[in-house]
């Protein structure tokens, strides 16, 4: 729900700095994605602060005629039996470090939160290696999937489940671990600190959740809520990545190569203002401008 408002002013305030929209909506969508996982409690376990650099915002949608689902929000079992779409959005700014790189997605249930995974084990619903990133934004894979998908059927009465997705960078030393190589692999437990490990994957790049229950039972364990992250923080995160990823390029010596970003649909479902081919690449400037504005209206 906060995700949602917080891109409706990211576009509002991109409407007003024209083409500008990119580097600051990517900034906000990060800081709320990192405010999400935050106020779920899934860092810094299961998902290590170690391995996050998140870099592009991490839009899912179940089934060919869904709508991306916004991080956070609670989903049915019905909504998700269909296997996801991965997509990333990213700034002009990051191409560079996403384009023509390969990708392991994994989607995997924590449970609730304070009773979830207490021994640091996770149901592995999804794990495939050797994505690759399209034009349009969309990972696909190239190799067939570890473990195909496993639609989210939590037990009745175990509470609002945290079934999130991670995308990590695969550097040339991956290596699939010799008991999550061979395609077919059911759905079991694993570690996602153990994996990353044995793997050789070090950077988790996007990511979301989706909170998932079946309340036919009444719940019984002691469940602890998730936080809605506090808007001033996500305000201030999203200036300090704004300017981390504009300064990224600026040492590329600030010449406009036409880079694209990663898609023109905003998680929310709604439509991006910029953020289409060959957007025009940002100075540090223009995108705090843009941060501080909607952290404006936010205050
Ligand atoms: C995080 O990603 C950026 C590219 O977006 C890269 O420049 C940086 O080295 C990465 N940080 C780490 C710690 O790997
Ligand atoms: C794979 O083996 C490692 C030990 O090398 C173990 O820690 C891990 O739990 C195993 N994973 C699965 C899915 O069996």
């Amino acid at each position: 729900m906060f995700a949602r408002s917080l891109l409706v002013l990211s576009l509002s305030a991109g409407a007003a700095l024209a083409q500008q929209a990119s580097l600051s909506q990517v900034a906000e969508g990060l800081a709320s994605t990192r405010a999400q996982l935050n106020g779920a409690g899934l860092v810094p376990n299961p998902i290590s602060e170690q391995l996050l650099n998140l870099t592009a915002v991490l839009s899912l949608q179940f089934g060919s005629s869904g709508s991306p689902v916004a991080i956070g929000t609670s989903q049915s079992v019905s909504d998700v039996t269909q296997a996801p779409s991965y997509r990333l959005e990213f700034a002009p700014e990051s191409a560079s470090a996403l384009s023509g790189k390969t990708f392991t997605v994994a989607f995997l249930d924590a449970g609730a939160a304070g009773v979830g995974n207490p021994d640091g084990l996770l149901t592995r619903h999804f794990l495939g290696n050797n994505f690759n990133l399209g034009s349009d934004g969309i990972l696909s894979n190239s190799t067939p999937a570890i473990t195909e998908y496993a639609s989210p059927a939590p037990a009745p009465g175990s509470g609002p489940h945290r079934y999130f997705q991670v995308v990590f960078l695969q550097g040339d030393d991956f290596r699939a671990p010799s008991n999550l190589s061979q395609p077919g692999t059911p759905l079991s437990t694993m570690s996602l600190a153990g994996y990353a490990q044995e793997a050789n994957l070090r950077q988790i790049v996007a990511a979301s959740y989706v909170s998932i229950e079946d309340n036919s039972a009444s719940v019984t364990d002691s469940i602890s809520s998730t936080q809605a992250p506090a808007s001033s923080s996500v305000a201030a995160l999203a200036t300090s990545i704004s300017r981390s990823l504009a300064g990224g390029s600026a040492t590329s010596g600030g010449s406009s190569s036409s880079t694209r970003s990663g898609s023109s649909g905003a998680p929310s479902g709604t439509s991006a203002a910029g953020g289409s081919n060959g957007a025009v690449k940002l100075g540090a400037g223009a995108g705090l401008l843009a941060v501080l504005g909607a952290a404006a209206v936010l205050l």
